[in-house]
């Protein structure tokens, strides 16, 4: 039994040496087929991946006021995060330390207390246990001595409202150093909000069947676009009366490595759709177009005029590793997901808004959301559904076994067409899961 259990190990340490190929000098990067279907892959990735990198959890407005709340599962395990009557930020694990019963069913609320549904724990929201009932039965100080609070979360961070999570006590980097260049993107969807940026409305979930990381390669695919979604731009151009056969270049279309397997693509002030917050559409009206520009004025005034071009005229799709998308185009969509099986996954995505907009601004916004990034709009199952085909196909691997990822291998500019923000992910990938940290 050892020495087959020994062998399936070296079997996937083989594949797993040889999983991404990449030739530089051929302009050849190759992906094997196996990373997305082998089971004894996504149990190494759970360890090698989700157990130690800054994984998103949710946003600092979802508990604005003091004694509000979230739960939320992320990479499998159930987290409570809240703000206590001080104001300052929680994130515990979800489990009564009497015998591990989620402390909170609800999915949000507001609460100074969280008392178990089991036997009736009470903790504060510091997440100190203080009262237990029939607790003259307890070992006297057992209560007193804390360590029947509710755990922390290792490390909890927040940057520009954006908070995650690192199950590793023994992680290396700060959030701040792991977001890499990542962090100057998020600060400039974040910049869009004068007053900070607020999640609307709730949480939408969808699956896929799917492996997670084609997810993460999907997300920031400009290449796809055109093919895939030709009913949405047939749709925009019929409707808008604009011209939907971008060519990449024109648009400013680039794609950068952001470091640590972060990566994003961008295009300035060509797309065919309306931003909200800068670019007017006719589709839209008059009335809108002298409001986009009292924003884009605004925000000159605010940040200047280089800073503002950026975060009002250039769309951007964001990468961060492992499982965060954060894009920013016709509105914007925060998205992170798990796996369930290699074959399946959770998706989980929020739209994010300027605190403060108006009521029209933020009408158009989420009209644009749900027309496009919302789980009915005219992208995602699309998308959804070539993932799966991908999926499907990966049935034949063992006659067709290589993904190829080289667009844009032959440059070091690479354009939003080409896939070097994938390749940032999975030289990530490779390097974490052959524990090379
Ligand atoms: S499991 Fe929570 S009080 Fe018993
Ligand atoms: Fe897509």
């Amino acid at each position: 039994m050892n020495s087959v259990v020994t062998e399936a190990a070296h079997e996937i340490r083989a594949v797993l040496e040889n999983a991404v190929v990449e030739d530089k000098a051929a302009g050849s990067f190759k992906v094997n087929r196996r990373a997305f279907v082998e089971q004894a892959i996504l149990e190494l990735e759970r360890r090698a991946v989700f157990d130690r990198c800054w994984l998103y959890l949710g946003h600092a407005s979802e508990v604005a006021k003091p004694t509000s709340f979230i739960t939320r599962s992320v990479a499998g395990r159930a987290l409570l995060m809240n703000r206590d009557r001080h104001g300052a930020l929680h994130v515990f694990h979800n489990a009564c330390s009497h015998r591990g019963a989620l402390v909170s069913r609800e999915r949000s609320g507001a609460r100074r207390a969280f008392q178990c549904p089991y036997h009736g724990w009470v903790y504060d929201d510091r997440g100190v246990l203080f009262d237990v009932p029939g607790r003259e039965a307890m070992a006297p100080g057992l209560i007193e001595d804390g360590s029947m609070n509710l755990k922390p979360v290792a490390h909890v961070a927040e940057h520009r409202g954006f908070v995650f999570v690192n199950f590793d006590p023994h992680a290396r980097l700060s959030l701040k150093e792991y977001l890499a260049g990542a962090a100057d993107v998020l600060d400039i969807v974040a910049d869009q909000g004068g007053d900070g940026m607020e999640v609307v409305g709730g949480m939408q979930e969808y699956s896929l069947a799917a492996n997670w990381k084609l997810l993460q390669e999907n997300s920031a695919d400009g290449y796809h676009a055109a093919v895939t979604h030709s009913t949405y731009f047939d749709y925009v151009h019929s409707r808008d009366g604009v011209r939907t056969d971008i060519d990449p270049v024109a648009a400013r279309g680039r794609c950068y490595d952001l470091g640590n397997g972060h990566a994003y693509t961008t295009s300035h002030g060509t797309m065919p759709w309306g931003r909200p917050y800068g670019r007017w559409i006719p589709g839209w009206g008059e009335e809108a177009k002298a409001e986009i520009e009292r924003i884009v004025a605004q925000t000159i005034e605010r940040l200047g005029p280089e800073r503002a071009a950026l975060v009002t005229q250039a769309d951007r799709n964001t990468l961060i590793f492992p499982n965060l998308v954060v894009n920013d185009l016709m509105a914007v969509t925060i998205r992170t997901f798990y796996p369930v099986r290699t074959d399946y996954t959770e998706v989980s995505a929020w739209a994010l808004a300027p605190i403060g907009e108006s009521a029209s601004s933020r009408d158009r916004r989420l009209r644009n959301f749900v027309e496009f990034l919302g789980p009915a709009g005219f992208a995602t199952p699309d998308d959804v559904e070539m993932l799966a085909l991908c999926q499907q196909g990966y049935s034949n691997l063992d006659s067709v076994q290589w993904n190829d990822i080289s667009r844009g291998m032959h440059t070091d500019q690479p354009i939003k067409t080409d896939e070097a923000q994938m390749r940032a992910f999975w030289r990530r990938w490779h390097e974490l899961m052959l524990a090379k940290r």
